[in-house]
């Protein structure tokens, strides 16, 4: 037993002194959340929850039970403490009112709470994320006030439920890993100041959804496949978890570069991943590291949102390799990108073909 080691608790409290005092608290009780997550989690097929609900989300999602009772663990765990005007979750539709005998504050709790979950069966590292705004005043909040761009994200997180259970943390000054030491139950601060390098040889997309992207992103990823013999002379290595926890922890840890682009497999979803609670707190943990988020089009930080359960395009990891692809779409939407060299393709551009479903 090491004494001395900074506890999440202690980090939270340091890092939250003054003005957002109040916070350090509702992060304690995130925490608790997630240790009861990562204790259900962890006892796979033995906890007697795995398998599906009748029930869908929002999203129109089949439910499993591990989704609806992680839902329940935040919920009961954060409700109480007298910080919050309401949560949110991917599992409710509707934001969750704080019960009329709890107190009300000012900020609001956003998180998927098991994000990855048709990984649980196959035993595959999944997740729990969330990011917290603030409103001005405190009370019930409405929709309305849950919508707003993710750099006013005060605070963002998630934890992994892998070999180990960390809680990845950002409170606006840099990102920070915490281990679970299962023996006394505390998040020990492991991984100080997380940097991801600003270059990477690794990428990270779900190859089968191809024909269905946009030809910015084609390109990009037909250059990284065709490695040394390609404009990019060097080789690259591809990963797919599909679990989104799983890929951003990968890149903290060592750089690379993950998407889920705008696609027209369904017109009417402009990416898979939500803004709110997938994307906007992934975003400013990278940010914090040294990475950069984005659409393609914009930093991902700076969108407006327009509904709870929005999805968005989304591009992070190494900074040099998303300004890469953001330039690809740039050129793409000037008509600027530079007609792709072989021999079968000589008359146009790969990747300006004509019936494309983008405009
Ligand atoms: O939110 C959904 C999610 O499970 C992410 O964690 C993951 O990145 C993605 O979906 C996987 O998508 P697909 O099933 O297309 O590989």
């Amino acid at each position: 037993m090491q004494f001395g080691r900074t506890t999440l608790s202690k980090f939270v409290i340091e890092h939250t002194r003054g003005q957002h005092s109040e916070m350090g608290a509702l992060l304690i009780d995130v925490a608790a959340a997630v240790k009861t997550i990562s204790a259900l989690v962890g006892k796979g097929a033995l906890s007697g929850y795995s398998g599906v609900l009748d029930s869908t989300n929002v999203q129109g999602e089949v439910q499993k039970k591990l989704d609806v009772l992680t839902n329940e663990a935040l919920l009961r765990h954060c409700e109480w403490g007298g910080q919050l005007a309401g949560m949110a979750s991917e599992e409710m539709d509707e934001p969750y009112r704080i019960p009329d005998q709890y107190p009300r504050g000012r900020y609001l709790l956003i998180f998927d709470p098991l994000d990855g979950s048709s990984n649980s069966d196959v035993n595959v590292s999944v997740g729990t994320i969330f990011s917290i705004l603030q409103r001005e005043t405190a009370g019930d909040a409405e929709t309305a006030d849950y919508l707003q761009p993710g750099d006013r994200q005060i605070a963002a997180g998630y934890a992994i439920y892998g070999p180990a259970t960390m809680l990845v943390l950002t409170v606006g000054s840099g990102t920070h890993g915490f281990t679970l030491d299962r023996e006394s139950g505390n998040f020990i601060l492991t991984h100080p100041d997380i940097r991801v390098p600003e270059d990477t040889l690794e990428f990270a997309i779900n190859t089968s959804n191809e024909r269905f992207w946009e030809p910015p992103v084609q390109r990009y990823v037909a250059e990284c496949k065709a490695g040394k013999t390609g404009i990019r002379g060097v080789d690259f290595n591809m990963r797919w978890i599909a679990s989104m926890v799983a890929e951003v922890h990968r890149i903290l840890m060592r750089g690379g570069i993950f998407m889920y682009p705008k696609d027209n497999k369904d017109p009417a979803k402009p990416g898979r991943l939500r803004l709110m609670y997938e994307a906007n707190p992934m975003a400013m943990l990278i940010e914090q590291a040294g990475g950069a988020a984005s659409t393609g089009r914009g930093r991902i930080l700076g969108q407006q949102p327009e509904s709870l359960h929005q999805r968005v395009p989304v591009l992070l990891g190494s900074k040099h390799e998303v300004e890469r692809v953001e330039r690809y779409h740039h050129e793409y939407d000037t008509g600027a990108d530079r007609p792709f060299v072989s021999p079968l393709f000589a008359e146009r551009s790969l990747f300006r073909s004509e019936n494309t479903n983008f405009q």
